[in-house]
């Protein structure tokens, strides 16, 4: 049985072959093509934060694949009340074939994990995103083509979206410009574990010569909400408006795993010109998942 809680859990070929999949999937999708290796399969997904992209994408996955889901806050289940996390993953692995989980601490999807019976997919902690990356990657090679030996440069907040992006650098072999302000860098650990892969910036102009993919994300994410405030002035200049693009390659691509703030992290310009692809990006959440949920049920 395997987990999804990094993209570290598959190893650079299943990468590979997953995102070629995911392609393949939303072929097939978009060809009216019936495909149901789901039929009576149950995924649970434990929201513990909110979701529009995740809930959505997961819940029509498993539709479509033939199965269904089962959508858990912490407002109805006994989790929001305290019951362990190891005594109700026995529990809930017991009665459904795949669990789904959006939390803040990493080691809660570890531990519940730990004690699963079934496969358990992160679907956000508050040091990684790794579903994201799967469709920012089948974005990308839609796009380009291979990423490897590419540059994508990290623009903002050195966060489980960033995090997942230095992961990502090794797996599939890019090298990543880290631009941050000063304090607001990715966890040292996480860092030191792709050396080779990585560069940190603290200014963003250096950083995004010869980019061939722009990445931002929020400045404050889900949890930092009383920071507001104060990261929007740390982080004024870090913007990715349409002067920053200019320093990139001219055919760099820009994606966010939205939800974006237009005029904070990204100006409307550059989100809505023709250089993102944020739309691809966000529907390709399904295919990917898709890919995903297929590969966990098969291995
Ligand atoms: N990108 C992303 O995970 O979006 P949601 O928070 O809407 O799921
Ligand atoms: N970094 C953001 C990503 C949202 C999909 C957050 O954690 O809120």
């Amino acid at each position: 049985m395997r987990h999804f809680l990094t993209l570290k859990d598959l190893t650079p070929v299943e990468l590979q072959q997953l995102i070629a999949r995911a392609i393949e999937l939303k072929r097939m999708h978009k060809a009216g093509e019936i495909f149901e290796p789901l039929k009576n399969k149950v995924l649970a997904m434990i929201f513990d934060k909110s979701s529009t992209r995740t809930r959505v994408s997961f819940e029509s996955a498993m539709i479509q694949f033939g199965g269904s889901s089962i959508f858990l806050s912490p407002n109805d289940t006994q989790l929001g009340r305290g019951e362990p996390v190891e005594d109700s993953s026995r529990v809930i692995s017991s009665m459904v074939d795949a669990v789904m989980i959006r939390t803040f601490e990493h080691t809660m999807v570890e531990r519940f994990a730990q004690y699963s019976s079934v496969p358990v997919i992160n679907a956000l902690t508050d040091d990684y995103h790794p579903c994201q990356l799967l469709a920012d990657m089948q974005t990308y090679v839609e796009h380009r083509g291979s990423i490897e030996g590419k540059t994508v440069v990290w623009v903002g907040d050195g966060n489980n979206m960033c995090h997942s992006y230095i992961n990502a650098a090794e797996q599939f072999g890019f090298h990543l410009n880290i631009a941050t302000p000063e304090g607001y860098e990715p966890s040292a650990d996480i860092v030191s574990a792709a050396k080779a892969n990585i560069s940190l910036f603290n200014d963003v102009k250096s950083a995004v010569k010869s980019a061939d993919l722009i990445v931002t994300d929020v400045w404050a994410s889900m949890g930092q909400e009383e920071e507001q405030k104060k990261r929007e002035s740390a982080f004024a200049d870090f913007q990715v408006d349409s002067r920053l693009m200019a320093l990139a390659n001219s055919d760099a691509l820009f994606m966010h795993c939205l939800p974006a703030h237009r005029g904070e992290e990204v100006s409307a310009e550059v989100i809505d010109g023709s250089q993102s692809v944020v739309w691809d990006e966000a529907e390709n959440r399904l295919h990917a998942q898709k890919a995903l949920l297929e590969f966990l049920f098969t291995h």
